[in-house]
């Protein structure tokens, strides 16, 4: 039990003994949420409002708080007092730290974990690619949130099924198809890739200014790809493939992967039953020559779905793909991972999906996150101004490698550390922000070795197991817990004790920053303890416990890097 819980129920006890009449007490759960952490140290170590007993017990609340004190027999737990109305609680440092030891190192990397969504199911749609793109920085938010949010459920206990949504469909493909048919050629697209399709697209575009017949013969191409024509679709599928060839070398730098390639083609079968129902429901309404749903009551615009020629669209598609994961995977949540430029777009699908009569519509949530700028310019798609994720992470371990190399001239695996810095160095700058803030990425803030940085945190790791491969055997020495009672233990052991409940906001808010904080704040607060504390020195059993601390850290911020998609070397 932590120690947030235990001061919970001991305190939900203290009431219902002195009031055991009373009706609308708080139980020790609601009261946990009511704690308090107190801005100022000096206040305590959490801090009940009296205010919640006012009502029930119709008492001002400093007398509540007064008569609890009083009441209160658990001096070796914490000492209380009266102030303002609250309780406040001191923890016993020496409890405080054995019990919190205790619970830290029989969990080790996997303190923070729960069975709170067994059972449950979360879909995360992130990454989402478009065919024939490039993957650039501005994808690296939706990737490594989603990513992120799907190590967090998992760890809770959660199924989670994580969805790449590719943009796979849509006209632009039968132009591309109908320009490599005209001037392309397979060698030139096998060993350029994107550029090569990119080419062609622009190519179709000069060509059609002079000759319109061409968007024509485009359009005939797309209709092929929709008929399931072979040879069309041999084409298609192929560009297909190249693009994702192209992101597999990305999503393996970053270590991420998915369940499901689903993308907007795989709904074409799937949309015709879900436009006849909302045809029988009586939400399809003619606009223009074009199908919608009105959405005037909620004060946005139609939400188009079928355009005045027939053919569907991207909302089409996303409420075909809604409805297929719902029936398929029996989702809790469906979070998609998407920028807020979008945020009409789903909240206009979400509320289709509720007219249509779907109470899980409430469980889709836009993950939404604000846009990625590089040393200081926007990020804009003509040329010259695109910053390739491939090139950034390949960068960025180039850079990782030199200063390893000025740092760490004897180290064993460069190479290794190297790819594991620069990787966690732009990952860390993904997330070290609520993720609807715009996120301005700079090479001398990532690899800040002694800034908030990967680097920084990895390197906290490692210098926790050089401490505790020179511990040998003091590791398995019973520990005098009365070591861990100075200023510098008990403030890195209260960070290490709320890390569960920071695992927890992250999951409720989809907030993988709270993550990253809580790391940077615990690798901080360490190498402050290792600077004014000589962990090896001294009586054994003392410097024991200061191991066992070392230890304790060493797995949460591993654990922590983990849930935000870093690795942690264990030599730097
Ligand atoms: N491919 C889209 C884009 O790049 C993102 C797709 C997001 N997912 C979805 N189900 N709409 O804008």
């Amino acid at each position: 039990m932590d120690m947030k819980t235990r001061i919970a129920a001991l305190a939900a006890e203290c009431m219902k003994s002195l009031w055991p009449d009373a009706e609308g007490l708080p139980a020790a759960e609601e009261l946990r949420g009511l704690l308090a952490v107190p801005p100022d140290p000096a206040l305590g170590d959490y801090a009940f409002p009296c205010f919640r007993l006012a009502r029930p017990l119709r008492t001002a609340p400093p007398k509540i708080a007064e008569a609890l004190c009083a009441a209160w027999n658990h001096a070796e737990v914490a000492s209380v007092r009266p102030v303002n109305g609250y309780m406040n609680f001191f923890l016993n440092r020496e409890n405080f730290a054995a019990e919190t030891m205790a619970v830290l190192l029989s969990q080790g990397e996997r303190f923070g974990s729960s069975d709170l969504g067994k059972g449950k199911t979360v879909c995360l749609d992130y990454s989402s690619i478009n065919i024939a793109k490039r993957f650039h920085i501005g994808h690296l938010s939706t990737t490594m949130i989603g990513h992120s949010l799907k190590r967090i459920f998992d760890f809770l206990g959660y199924t989670t099924v994580g969805i790449n949504h590719l943009g796979d469909w849509g006209t632009q493909f039968g132009k591309m198809v109908c320009a490599y048919k005209k001037w392309g050629s397979r060698e030139d697209v096998e060993s350029r890739g994107i550029d090569a399709m990119t080419e062609l697209y622009v190519r179709f575009h000069e060509e059609a200014e002079k000759d319109p017949t061409l968007e024509d013969e485009g359009r005939a191409w797309f209709k092929k790809i929709e008929d399931n024509d072979p040879e069309a679709m041999e084409i298609f599928s192929w560009f297909k493939e190249v693009t994702l060839r192209d992101a597999a070398k990305v999503y393996e730098k970053l270590g991420v992967t998915f369940d499901s390639y689903a993308g907007e083609s795989f709904y074409n079968d799937k949309m015709e039953p879900v436009i006849q129902e909302l045809r029988d429901k009586g939400l399809l309404v003619q606009s223009e020559g074009a199908w919608v749903v009105d959405l005037e009551e909620d004060n946005m615009p139609p939400c188009l779905i079928l355009k005045s020629d027939g053919a569907t669209i991207y909302a089409t598609r996303d409420l075909a793909a809604a409805i297929y994961r719902q029936n398929t995977y029996h989702f809790d949540k469906c979070l998609y991972v998407v920028a807020y430029q979008q945020d009409l777009h789903f909240r206009q699908v979400f509320r289709v999906l509720e007219k249509m009569g779907y109470p899980w519509a409430k469980d889709c949530v836009h993950v939404a996150f604000g846009m990625v700028s590089f040393e200081g310019e926007a990020l804009s798609t003509r040329k010259g101004n695109v910053v390739l994720l491939d090139d950034l992470l390949d960068q960025a371990v180039a850079k990782a490698r030199e200063i390893i190399e000025e740092k760490s001239p004897n180290l064993e695996n460069k190479d290794e550390v190297a790819r594991q810095v620069g990787i966690g160095a732009v990952v860390y700058t993904d997330l070290s922000a609520n993720r609807i803030k715009d996120i301005d990425f700079r090479w001398e803030r990532a690899l800040n070795f002694d800034g908030e940085s990967a680097p920084y945190v990895q390197y906290t790791h490692a210098r926790c197991c050089s401490v505790l491969r020179k511990a040998g055997d003091l590791v398995n020495a019973a520990p005098d817990w009365s070591a861990l009672t100075d200023d510098e233990a008990q403030a890195l052991l209260r960070l290490l004790s709320r890390f569960p409940d920071v695992i927890r906001e992250a999951a409720d808010k989809y907030e993988p920053s709270m993550i990253t904080r809580a790391v940077t704040d615990i690798a901080q607060a360490f190498n402050k303890y290792y600077y004014e504390h000589r962990i090896l020195d001294g009586e054994p059993a003392q410097a024991a416990a200061r191991v066992a601390l070392t230890e304790a850290t060493r797995a949460v911020i591993k654990t922590g890097l983990y849930l935000i998609g870093i690795e942690a070397p264990e030599r730097m």
